[in-house]
């Protein structure tokens, strides 16, 4: 196991004096705390001794009830039984790594990818290739060249990693012909499809496109979702769905982890949905992220220099900044420091080590004011040291 570059940088920007993107947090602003406290206290209050208790493996039934009511929008046919409440996605990745990942293993990504994920199968000692990705996702072309590649030596990667929606580390979505491309690809080669997809309902620009789970008619896309992003990510409550065959093992190896998820937030979160709060939740955060987004756009265009170049995401909590290829944003952060801005490097987000050039801006957790004065004191710092 190796720790996390990202832990490490992020200690310096926590200083007060320092603006910092580099975060991945939902705005606390946008926490429900008021409704949350009723719902808790009346909870304790008339069910506190289940509320209290161990609960299933699986997840408490009415928190998998509501939520297969909340995803029938995504997939008609999502039933309570098909869905598994786990503690964060984080888990989520850690269990599917654990029930498919033997060491050396191949495991596909994008280039760039989520750094938690790179951990995840880091741990289980896998061997992560990566593809990469331009504005509508992964290079599916460049995907089946290297199954067809690896065919041919008799190896056969154990799933296909994609986080398709606003992508973190860098905000692109994956475009629907290129959703529906991997797919046939994975057919093909009969290779399972990981979609980890926490920001999805936080689009604020642009068309919905189906998740690619929905377009799965082979059973072969495991999907993780979560509310960390939606409501607040100290619930540590996130969800898979996955085909029958995996479930049962994923079970297995979720009791072996921690038994159960809380069954306290989770009827905190029943509670909600059956209430018919996590729509306007949701609208709520569209339009404050919406307007965090464009304040950013609009002091990267005035104050970077033509050189530097950046993603415009329809949704979710990051775009992704590129400098010049013969800069490195790892070289610079100190001097970023220094300046008092923060980011985080891009090469953190890359399989292969690559990516110096690049870093992940954060616009949902620093203020309006916070996001221009940042930009302005990064785009200062880049132009001095070019
Ligand atoms: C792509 C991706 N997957 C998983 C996670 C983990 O989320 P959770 O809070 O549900 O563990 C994150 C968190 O930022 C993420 O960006």
């Amino acid at each position: 196991m190796k720790r996390s570059e990202i832990r490490e940088l992020l200690k310096a920007p926590r200083r007060p004096d320092i603006i910092s993107f580099a975060g991945g947090l939902p705005a606390p602003e946008t926490f429900p705390v008021k409704e949350l406290e009723e719902i808790s206290c009346q909870l304790l209050r008339e069910k506190g001794a289940t509320a209290l208790q161990y609960g299933p493996t699986e997840g408490e039934a009415a928190l998998r009830e509501e939520l297969a009511k909340w995803l029938s929008h995504e997939k008609a046919t999502i039933k309570p039984e098909n869905i598994l409440i786990t503690t964060g996605s984080q888990q989520g990745l850690d269990i599917v790594s654990k029930i498919f990942l033997d060491p050396n293993d191949i495991v596909i990504m994008e280039l760039p990818t989520y750094i938690g994920g790179l951990q995840a199968f880091t741990s289980y000692r896998a061997k992560m290739i990566g593809i990469p990705q331009n504005n509508h996702g992964m290079r599916i072309d460049l995907l089946e060249k290297l199954l067809a590649k690896l065919a041919k030596r008799n190896k056969k990667p154990k799933f296909i990693y994609v986080v398709p929606d606003f992508q973190n580390p860098s905000g692109v979505t994956m475009s629907l012909d290129r959703r529906k491309a991997l797919l046939q690809v994975a057919y093909k080669y009969e290779i399972p499809v990981l979609e980890d997809s926490p920001y999805r309902d936080l689009r604020f620009a642009g068309q919905t496109i189906p998740a690619i789970y929905s377009l799965d008619t082979e059973n072969q896309v495991i999907v993780l979702g979560t509310f960390s992003k939606l409501l607040c990510p100290g619930l540590r409550l996130a969800w898979i769905i996955a085909p029958a065959e995996w479930m049962d093992r994923m079970i297995v190896a979720k009791q072996g982890m921690d038994l159960c998820s809380p069954s306290y937030t989770q009827l905190i979160v029943a509670e909600f949905l059956k209430r018919g709060l996590l729509k306007a939740q949701v609208e709520s955060i569209r339009k404050l992220y919406a307007r965090k987004r464009e304040v950013m756009l609009a002091a990267l265009r005035k104050y970077m220099p033509k050189s530097v170049k950046w993603t415009e995401p329809e949704g979710g909590l990051f775009l992704w900044v590129e400098l010049p290829k013969k800069m490195s944003a790892t070289e610079l952060f100190p001097k970023a420091i220094e300046n008092k801005v923060a980011y985080v490097i891009g090469s953190a987000f890359h399989c292969n080590g690559k990516g110096h050039n690049t870093m992940r801006i954060n616009f949902s957790y620093p203020s309006e004011q916070q996001i221009d004065e940042g930009i302005r004191r990064l785009a200062k710092m880049i132009k001095e040291n070019m």
